[in-house]
């Protein structure tokens, strides 16, 4: 990110504490990166407690302040509370939640095994329900202000060939969203959430375009009606918007940052349909290959 395009005053986001799943990577990585430069105290948690706390590290040394990794499987309830508990004795109450940590890979639906399925949906779905419960709960029983925003696919508004447990997933905590917000709103708490499109990042390429040479291949076939992919500090000011103080009335919303891309085509992987077995045989190939990879970093 060019953090000089950041469109905060320096000191927004003082005061705040704010866990970002999935905090050691990608897009959860810039927008800790943001927080942390305008004054927040930044949470990241993930599998790979070594990414997280090279990222930490990293961002500490780039902008001084207060980073804190955690190595957390939000796909383990009791995980979730005993990571909370440990932020809450040790350095106090959050103020903020980014349900940002997600797993995601393209496959036919005919090809997806149960284990495949449920390898999606019990971190994006499951796992984000166990977080924002965790949080809320605490929240509420200690009468504390709280604010939540999601990083869902504009996949919620039209569906996603290809990526069928990851749209059903990003669906129900955009339902999460919308019913909270109007449920715990009476609580001072909120609930808002993004739709990002194409914003490349090794973890999304790697498994939605393992075809792709470049990022700018993102912009599939120059569908992009603005003709590029995202640029993170986009990303990261709309995020802090939507977190930090000044615009606690919006609530409920989710908000599409994609260059006007599914207005215009969609913005799915409809295109894969005329992939031959042998495309679909060579993208499992390398996917797995990432997964593996990954898989040999987790320290839980
Ligand atoms: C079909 C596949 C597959 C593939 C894995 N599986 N890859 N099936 N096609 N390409 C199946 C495996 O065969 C196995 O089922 C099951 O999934 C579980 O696989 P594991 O590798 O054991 O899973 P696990 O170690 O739990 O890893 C989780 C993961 C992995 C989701 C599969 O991709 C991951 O850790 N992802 C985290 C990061 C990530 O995905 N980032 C991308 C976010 S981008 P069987 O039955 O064979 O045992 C995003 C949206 C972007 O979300 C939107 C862009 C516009
Ligand atoms: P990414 O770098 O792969 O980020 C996903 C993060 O989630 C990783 O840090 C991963 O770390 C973490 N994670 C996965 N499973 C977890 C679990 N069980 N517990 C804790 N953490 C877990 O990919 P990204 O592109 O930045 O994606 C970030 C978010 O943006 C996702 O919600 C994605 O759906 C959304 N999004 C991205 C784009 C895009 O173009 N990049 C577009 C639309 C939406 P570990 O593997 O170490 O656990």
């Amino acid at each position: 990110m060019d953090i000089d395009q950041l469109m905060f005053r320096p000191g927004l986001m003082d005061g705040q504490r704010i866990l970002i799943t999935g905090g050691g990577t990608g897009l959860g990585k810039e927008m800790a990166e943001g927080v942390l430069k305008l004054g927040g105290e930044v949470h990241i948690c993930s599998r790979r407690g070594g990414v997280c706390e090279e990222t930490a590290e990293e961002l500490m040394s780039k902008h001084g302040g207060k980073v804190v990794p955690h190595a957390c499987d939000i796909r383990v309830a009791e995980a979730i509370t005993e990571m909370n508990d440990r932020i809450w004795s040790a350095h106090g109450p959050l103020t903020g939640l980014v349900n940002n940590a997600a797993g995601n890979f393209i496959s036919r639906t005919e090809d997806l095994s149960v284990r495949g399925f449920d390898a999606i949906s019990n971190i994006v779905f499951r796992g984000t329900f166990c977080m924002t419960q965790d949080i809320g709960k605490r929240w509420i029983d200690q009468n504390l202000r709280g604010n939540v925003i999601s990083i869902l696919t504009t996949w919620v508004w039209n569906g996603g060939p290809f990526v069928v447990p990851s749209a059903m997933s990003k669906s129900a905590v955009n339902t999460m969203t919308q019913s909270l917000a109007t449920e715990w709103g009476r609580y001072g708490l909120r609930f808002n959430a993004i739709a990002p499109g194409p914003f490349p990042t090794e973890g999304m390429t790697k498994r939605l375009a393992p075809q792709a040479e470049t990022t700018e291949d993102m912009n599939r076939d120059g569908r992009n009606p603005m003709g590029r992919i995202g640029f993170m500090h986009e990303l990261v000011n709309l995020a802090v918007f939507l977190m930090g103080p000044g615009a606690e009335y919006v609530n409920g919303q989710t908000i599409a940052i994609d260059g006007a891309a599914y207005n215009a085509t969609g913005g799915n992987f409809y295109q894969l349909s005329n992939w031959s077995d042998e495309d679909w045989q060579t993208a499992r190939n390398a996917i797995e290959a990432t997964n593996a990879k990954d898989r040999a970093k987790r320290t839980v």
